[in-house]
Parts: structure tokens; C-alpha cells; sequence
């Protein structure tokens, strides 16, 4: 499984550190970076890592910036991205087994890098469980074609 993933100049230790994870496990990552700690603009990379979610050059994307909220943002004007922003494992698992997150972000200034493996591997592990919420994430995505 292929994980794109991309972050801003306030993540590059986390996104380092998740990706070494990631890769241990056997996925594959596609580095959008940025690698530099040089101030830089978010919206960049959640908009590199949403395209290739959406175009399925990846199968799953990870974002992360100070918060989360900006890069996913970003994502989330990519149309067929579902990118969700959990600090916490619980929200991370429910976010793709009912409202089917292709994209997970979080902030590398809000949780520490031992949280964010244990919120990865929620989001990872989980199965989106369609049924019920197949519908409604189907009343999602068509709001963008409205
Ligand atoms: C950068 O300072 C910060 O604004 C950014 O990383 C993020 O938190 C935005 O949502």
C-alpha cells in the first residue's frame, strides 16, 4: 500500500519519524515533502498529497502541520479527499471506519511523536464499514457537485 505523505517547515521531524514508522511496517511512502525547516506555505502540501489521493497515485495520505487544520484544509478542496484531523486514536479509527478518511492529519505541535504512531496505527489498521455510512459519506462527496 502506497501512503503519500506531505507536511510544512513545523513538521519535518514528525513526518520523519512517521514516515521510518510507517515504512518498518512495509508501507510504501511517497515523500511530498517539505524537507526544510525554512518557513514555507501549507496549502502546498496538502494540496500535493490530496491530488495524488484523489488521482489514486496513492492509496492513503498523511499531513502534517502545526495544528493539522491548515494542510487539511487544503486537502479537503481536492475533490475525493476525505482528510480528517485526530489528535487522539479513537477519532482517528471512527474517522475511517464511518466516514471513510482517505486522508489522516494532525498536528506535530499538539501531539508527541508517541501518540502520533499509536493515531497512525488506528487510522491504518481500521476498515471503513460502509452499510449506513456508506450513505452518508455518499451525501458527503456529493456536495462537491453541487
Ligand atoms: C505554521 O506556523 C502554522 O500556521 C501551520 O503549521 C499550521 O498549524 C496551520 O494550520
Amino acid at each position: 500500500m502506497k501512503i503519500a505523505m506531505g507536511n510544512d517547515h513545523s513538521a519535518v521531524e514528525m513526518k520523519n519519524e512517521i514516515k521510518a514508522y510507517v515504512e518498518a511496517k512495509g508501507y510504501e511512502v511517497v515523500d511530498f515533502g517539505t524537507n526544510s525547516f525554512e518557513s514555507c506555505d501549507y496549502p502546498v502540501y496538502g494540496e500535493k498529497v490530496g491530488r495524488a489521493v484523489a488521482a489514486g497515485e496513492a492509496d492513503l495520505g498523511i499531513l502534517i502541520c502545526g495544528t493539522g487544520v491548515g494542510i487539511s484544509l487544503a486537502a479537503n478542496k481536492v475533490k475525493g479527499v476525505r482528510a480528517c484531523v485526530c489528535s487522539e486514536p479513537y477519532s482517528a479509527r471512527l474517522s475511517k471506519m464511518h466516514n471513510n478518511s482517505n486522508i489522516l492529519a494532525f498536528g506535530a505541535r499538539v501531539v508527541g511523536v508517541e501518540l502520533a504512531k499509536m493515531i497512525v496505527d488506528q487510522w491504518l489498521e481500521a476498515e471503513f464499514e460502509g452499510g449506513r455510512h456508506q450513505r452518508r459519506v455518499d451525501m458527503i462527496m456529493e456536495i462537491e457537485n453541487q
